[in-house]
């Protein structure tokens, strides 16, 4: 790939940045018609720009110095413009359910990549640990997108993800203090992972978000438990990947590299786009972020005294190729479904926990009067005799060995599908 370094491309510049109410608001895309990872690129990089317009909202609230803060104000409108276009692509007929199976699409296919183009051995380690979580989450939603809304999950998958069981969502939930993650030196770590890390931190606290906005807009109460179990997973994802950042960057580090993670994902999506009207607006946000990033590098020349390669490099990543991670995803499926994270963050396997493990006490609490995410499969059993699940037969005939595997001693809710039914149930065909 030929280099391309972002602060000597030509932006464009914030007084045309503005632009009209009818400019803003664009026609969206077709539910049926889209590409799936069309639709994914435009849910990340939603997510991408709350995360950008969120961290100035919080400068702003701790900065002294008026001229910053113009600067700072004017640039997060900008992020918040970008937002409403790039969110509302999504057409109103595209229900919460549908968008829902879209984020959790995007969690496994962009962990995955990432996790196989992450050098750093630590980090590619807990986001495969994250990429099970997610992948189990929409084996949960599947079953409700079919039995409340008739909808076969590939409608939107377009069988580029699998849905199986993965590691199962109520053993998700932790003591949150133990998803705290070692933060990366920053002197040490390349622009590529400070970028890779902001990505998934910003996918996951969008999905979460979205989750905790949308949940109840369901009158179903096994569904809104399920909106609202997930949510709470989703809020540890963002406590792990968070955690991964350190405390000594400096706000206008953090800006610096805020802007060219916005630049990065918008040419990434520019690049692989194949559906040619979202093709142009990623190429006309990626103009307005390379101004945002050559103002944020300029500040931090100027009140830092520092070169802002040395922090972003001189050339471009590519944190958000989207394509089939079926087999990646298999493959850690096999060997990580039974890891836990145990005292102090590390991983550990299900059979070598403490008795007194402090996650137990928040399984039992929440789990008590059952989960919902078993609820999900026990619906579906009493509706068509099985679960959904959607892969190749020697996965799907797995789902019995993976559920063995995964089970723990203690906290494990009064409504879980056993391994014998899971058996049984894998010998009926699912016909949709
Ligand atoms: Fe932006
Ligand atoms: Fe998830
Ligand atoms: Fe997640
Ligand atoms: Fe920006």
């Amino acid at each position: 790939m030929t280099k391309i370094n972002l602060l000597k491309e030509k932006g464009m510049p914030l007084e045309k940045q503005v632009k009209s109410w009818h400019e803003i608001v664009k026609r969206p895309y077709n539910r049926e018609l889209v590409d799936s990872y069309s639709r994914t690129r435009q849910i990340l990089l939603n997510g991408i720009e709350t995360e950008s317009w969120f961290f100035k909202h919080s400068w702003v609230r701790m900065l002294d110095d008026l001229e910053l803060k113009k600067v700072l104000v004017s640039i997060r409108r900008l992020e918040d413009m970008q937002q409403t276009t790039i969110n509302w692509l999504a057409p109103h007929n595209q229900s919460v359910l549908d968008t829902t199976l879209g984020y959790e699409q995007v969690a496994v296919d962009l962990t995955a990549w990432l996790a196989q183009n992450e050098d750093d051995e630590y980090i590619k380690e807990t986001f495969d640990f994250g990429l099970l979580e997610d992948y189990d989450h929409l084996y949960r939603y599947s079953q409700f997108a079919y039995l409340i809304e008739e909808t076969h999950p590939d409608v939107i998958l377009h069988n580029n993800t699998d849905v199986t069981i993965g590691r199962p969502t109520q053993f998700h939930h932790n003591c949150n203090a133990l998803r705290i993650r070692k933060p990366y030196d920053k002197d040490k770590t390349s622009p590529k992972t400070k970028v890779n890390i902001l990505t998934l931190i910003s996918a996951e606290q969008q999905t979460h978000n979205f989750y905790a906005e949308h949940g109840f807009m369901y009158g179903n109460t096994d569904l809104k438990r399920l909106y609202a179990e997930i949510c709470d997973v989703e809020e540890e994802h963002v406590t792990m990947y968070e955690t991964l950042l350190p405390h000594n960057e400096t706000l206008f580090e953090k800006w610096l590299i805020h802007e060219f993670t916005e630049a990065c994902n918008y040419y990434n999506c520019y690049v692989d786009e194949t559906d040619e009207k979202l093709k142009l607006i990623w190429e006309e946000m990626l103009s307005m972020e390379i101004e945002h990033l050559k103002i944020a590098a300029k500040s931090y020349e100027k009140y830092e005294n520092k070169d802002p390669e040395a922090i972003i490099g001189d050339n471009v990543v590519m944190p958000c190729h989207f394509e089939s991670q079926k087999e990646y995803v298999k493959s850690v499926l096999n060997k990580e479904t039974n890891k836990r994270v145990d005292k102090n963050g590390t991983f550990n396997t299900v059979d070598k926990l403490d008795v007194d493990w402090n996650s137990y006490n928040i399984q039992k609490i929440t789990g008590k009067d059952g989960v919902p995410s078993e609820q999900a499969i026990n619906l579906s059993i009493n509706s068509i005799n099985r679960d959904i699940a959607l892969a190749d037969c020697e996965l799907i005939n797995n789902q019995a060995g993976l559920l063995e595997k995964s089970l723990q001693k203690d906290g494990v809710a009064p409504n879980t599908i056993s391994v014998d039914k899971y058996k049984e149930i894998q010998k009926i065909k699912f016909e949709y």
